[in-house]
């Protein structure tokens, strides 16, 4: 009989659980999520379906802030909350995380995304620890599997008919993955 049993074993190796802290880049800032940001992450179609729920959203947001385990940005830029990064799918075990990432459509295509996912990546790796981050992105999606490559990610995969949409058909995905190794 196959048993997949874990066997206790002493772990040196384990993720560090810091949580969310503050990144800069050339241009942006990337810090914890604030209430005072629903109003614009709202504006930019990031999240909601009106202003109230957006802030029930952020309200819920703010409170895992400080939280060692999550690992969730907003992207500061000129001021604003523009978009926001986050490391989910926290694999404490295996050490992996996924990032996930939106931001507004006008600040798309300036390269803005690139740097935050290039930040974040190495914070995962370089100071929390972990293994390995990695994306999974729809092959529709041209923008992000850029923003990937862009951001010195390998090609790791591509999973055929992955993600059921909408009208019940299937989507291919990209996997893209960065390890500590890598960098
Ligand atoms: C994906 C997303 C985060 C990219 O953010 P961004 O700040 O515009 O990314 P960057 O400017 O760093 O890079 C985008 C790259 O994609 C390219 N791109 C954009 N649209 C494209 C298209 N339709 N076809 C081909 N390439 C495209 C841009 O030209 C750029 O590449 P380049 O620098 O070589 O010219 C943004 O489009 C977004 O928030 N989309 C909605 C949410 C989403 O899809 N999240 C990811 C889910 S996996």
């Amino acid at each position: 009989m196959l048993i997949n049993k874990q066997e206790p074993f002493e772990r040196k190796n384990n993720m560090k659980a810091i949580g969310t802290t503050n990144l800069n880049t050339q241009r942006l800032i990337l810090r914890k999520i604030k209430k005072e940001d629903a109003e614009s992450l709202f504006s930019f179609g990031i999240l909601g379906e009106n202003l109230e729920d957006a802030t029930n959203i952020i309200n819920n947001m703010v409170q895992c802030n400080d939280d060692p385990m999550t690992f969730h940005w907003a992207l500061e830029y000129e001021g604003i909350a523009i978009g926001r990064i986050k490391g989910w799918e926290v694999d404490p075990h295996n050490n992996f995380v996924q990032l996930g990432y939106d931001i507004g459509v006008p600040y798309r295509g300036k390269g803005l995304m690139t740097e935050a996912v290039k930040a974040v990546s190495k914070y995962l790796l370089k100071e929390c620890e972990f293994n390995r981050v990695y994306c999974m992105v729809r092959e529709s999606n041209p923008a992000s599997n850029r923003v990937c490559e862009k951001a010195g990610m390998k090609h790791e995969g591509f999973l055929r008919n992955h993600w059921i949409q909408g009208d019940g058909s299937y989507t291919n995905v990209h996997y893209w993955g960065l390890l500590s190794s890598d960098i």
